[in-house]
């Protein structure tokens, strides 16, 4: 048996400050994460104010992952830190404090891309996940269709053209003065209501094209909160909310299953913050079942960004010693990437 390993992660690509410790077994002893609510008060986030935030709250977060885990800084065995994407000043603050941290304990560093990370929550729950498998990754700033080949190989099938599915979320939540992040919020309120309400559009419904578009969604929602009175919409809006939930998580089952289908996927993982919405859940579970495919989520405390997923997708590196030196810099370019 291989002796198992620490790991000790960061992840600061936006506005939550994450740290935690993982071993090579995806056993996840701490995963202490601090939010960022002054942001609610713009409606999305502010980057200088999110990289300040940042430089606070990481030397207490490491404490508490140590005194959490009852482990000590002379077990961990390397530091992993999201590198890309995100916002640049946020991941700075992150590469910066594991960087120092690797070279005042003589541990390996290891780079990891955080949409990598949000893919590899899924180990948490099922550490034998391996590829190959059709991923859905959904977040703030992505949505991606992504066949993983096998570990080292990903294949992009399809992404959004505008808008992510998160930002989606977001941005009719913030029409609907709803607050941020808007996606638990309508995955709430959508419980109550009924998805067939209004019909909004599903653009991009074209067949073997798995391409996504948002933005002409939130303009339909726009445009449909127009043409109605206040009272109108405050009365029905629980309804308005599940209709628009369901134009955005139909078509990702959509898109997601006719490819699986075509090209007989045996399994489908889902990642990314949008993965702990409950219809998308619910569709996809019941769709892939129709194919006899398996479909993977992380555990909802794991959707949303966080450190322990940056943990389990360094171990895969660190067992082929794929390590960062010192050099080593942050990006903010969009998309995924195995590093
Ligand atoms: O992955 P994530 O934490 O950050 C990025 O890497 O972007 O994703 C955040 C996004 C936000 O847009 C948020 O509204 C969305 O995930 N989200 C949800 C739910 N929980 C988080 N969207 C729909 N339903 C949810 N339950
Ligand atoms: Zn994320």
């Amino acid at each position: 048996m291989i002796e198992k390993k620490y790991i000790l992660a960061f992840e600061t690509s936006c506005d939550d400050t994450s740290v935690a410790i993982v071993d090579t077994n995806y056993k996840v002893y701490a995963n202490t994460t601090s939010s960022q609510p002054i942001h609610n008060d713009f409606g999305g986030v502010v980057p200088e104010l999110a990289s300040r935030l940042h430089i606070k709250n990481i030397t207490y977060l490491v404490d508490t992952a140590f005194k959490k885990s009852g482990l000590k800084i002379s077990q961990i065995d390397a530091v992993a830190v999201s590198v890309n994407p995100g916002l640049i000043g946020s991941l700075l603050v992150g590469v910066s404090f594991a960087k120092s941290l690797a070279y005042s304990i003589n541990r390996p560093l290891i780079a990891i891309n955080h949409m990598i990370g949000h893919v590899n929550a899924n180990k948490i729950e099922n550490p034998n996940l391996k590829p190959p498998y059709l991923g859905l990754i959904v977040s703030g700033g992505h949505t991606e269709i992504v066949n993983f080949i096998n570990e080292d190989e990903i294949e992009i099938i399809g992404k959004t053209r505008d808008d992510a599915a998160g930002e989606a979320f977001d941005k009719i939540a913030k029409l609907l003065d709803l607050g941020y992040p808007g996606g638990p919020i309508i995955d709430k309120l959508a419980k109550k209501g009924n998805p067939d309400f209004v019909k909004f559009p599903q653009a991009m419904n074209i067949k073997e094209n798995y391409d996504f578009s948002f933005s002409g969604l939130k303009t339909s929602v726009r445009n449909y909160l127009k043409k109605n009175t206040e009272e109108f919409i405050k009365k029905n809006l629980t309804d308005i909310v599940a209709s628009a939930q369901e134009a955005i998580t139909e078509i990702l089952v959509k898109k997601t299953i006719n490819y699986a289908k075509k090209y007989k996927i045996k399994t489908i993982i889902v990642a990314g913050g949008v993965s702990a919405n409950s219809s998308l859940r619910e569709k996809i579970s019941l769709e892939s079942a129709k194919i006899n495919c398996r479909v993977f989520f992380p555990p909802i405390e794991y959707c949303m960004d966080n450190a322990a997923m940056i943990g389990c997708a360094a171990v895969e590196k660190l067992f082929k010693n794929d390590f960062a030196n010192l050099e080593l810099n942050a990006f903010s370019t969009k998309g995924l990437k195995i590093l």
